[in-house]
């Protein structure tokens, strides 16, 4: 089984199906009462870590679980100058090389097509850490799981998506998935320029999520209580040419003090690298759940992913 895109979960019972792996997986060594490592389920089996782009959470998330699982791990986490990409090899040829080292691959690459020519010719299994602009399935998976942990429940609930939703794959990912639920009302907060683009919107339409767009963060909570706010960075290695309206994140778009206040009992989420979006005042909040609940689901869901692919599955 690949992890490609989003698009492959086409019922919620797809996505459940991880969530109760990964919960009977934490559960299972719990019980145990140890460490994972005292629980070596994936002993024999070797992931790589293909990261043709930076990376601290996915990789790191990626490896602690393999780890934790008692597996192993090898690892380039800039491939595009140590692999011999650098000397020209193409990715078909690495894949070919690493698919006979490793039983599961981990690819990071800033080409939207990597993902697809990866599903198309690897001949172990392929999960995506992110397609350039594309998607970022298992950071999707992570982020509706804590709200699933968080909340009780995703249906019905009210969800601000803030900042960069043109470029965000884990925005393009999260989209997909939530279309899985009922009655998700999305509130998208963004700059002109930087909005959802009309693939995603037609999404929304066609899976009946109901969507507003606002033209800044106050004006939307002060309309509206909300369940989750759903901050993003703004993608500069995505931009050709930034106006210099962009390169410093909008005042309007940003989460202060003020409109922390205002956000009621929402959870505040963030996939991580924060630039200036959301102000540290915020951190100390057991509402933000960016340092603590979602890193967690990192590692646990990617654990559930990997048993599901290497030991489940066989
Ligand atoms: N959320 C996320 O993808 O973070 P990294 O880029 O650090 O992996």
């Amino acid at each position: 089984m690949n992890i490609i895109s989003c698009k492959q979960f086409e019922k919620r019972e797809d996505i459940q199906d991880i969530f109760d792996i990964t919960e009977k997986l934490s559960l299972r060594l719990a019980h145990m009462n140890c460490h994972w490592l005292a629980s070596p389920i994936l002993w024999n089996k070797t992931m790589a870590s293909l990261f043709y782009e930076p990376s601290t959470r996915t990789r790191f998330s990626f490896e602690t679980a393999m780890h934790r699982l008692g597996g192993n791990v090898i690892s380039t986490e800039n491939a595009s100058q140590f692999s011999s990409h650098a000397k020209g090899e193409s990715l078909e040829d690495t894949l070919a090389v690493i698919g006979r080292y490793a039983d599961v691959i981990v690819l990071r690459h800033p080409d939207r097509e990597a993902a697809y020519i990866a599903d198309r010719c690897a001949k172990v299994p392929v999960i995506n850490a992110g397609n350039g602009d594309g998607e970022h399935p298992t950071q999707a998976l992570l982020d509706v799981f804590t709200i699933q942990k968080s909340l009780g429940s995703v249906d019905n609930k009210k969800i601000v998506l803030a900042g960069d939703l043109k470029y965000g794959r884990t925005i393009h990912s999260l989209i997909h998935l939530l279309s899985l639920y009922d009655n998700i009302n999305l509130h998208l907060v963004s700059p002109v320029d930087l909005s959802l683009s009309n693939e995603y919107k037609d999404i929304c339409k066609n899976k009946g999520i109901k969507f507003t767009e606002w033209q800044s963060l106050k004006e939307c909570l002060s309309n509206n209580s909300v369940d989750v706010i759903y901050m993003t960075r703004i993608q500069k290695e995505r931009h050709e040419t930034l106006t210099q309206r962009l390169r410093t994140y909008p005042e309007s778009w940003k989460l202060g003090e003020t409109e922390f206040n205002m956000s009621g009992e929402a959870v505040i989420m963030h996939p991580l690298p924060r630039n200036d979006e959301i102000n540290s005042c915020v951190d100390q909040s057991k509402r933000a759940l960016y340092f603590t609940t979602q890193i967690d689901c990192g590692i646990a869901i990617r654990a559930g992913l990997l048993y599901s692919i290497l030991f489940e599955r066989n």
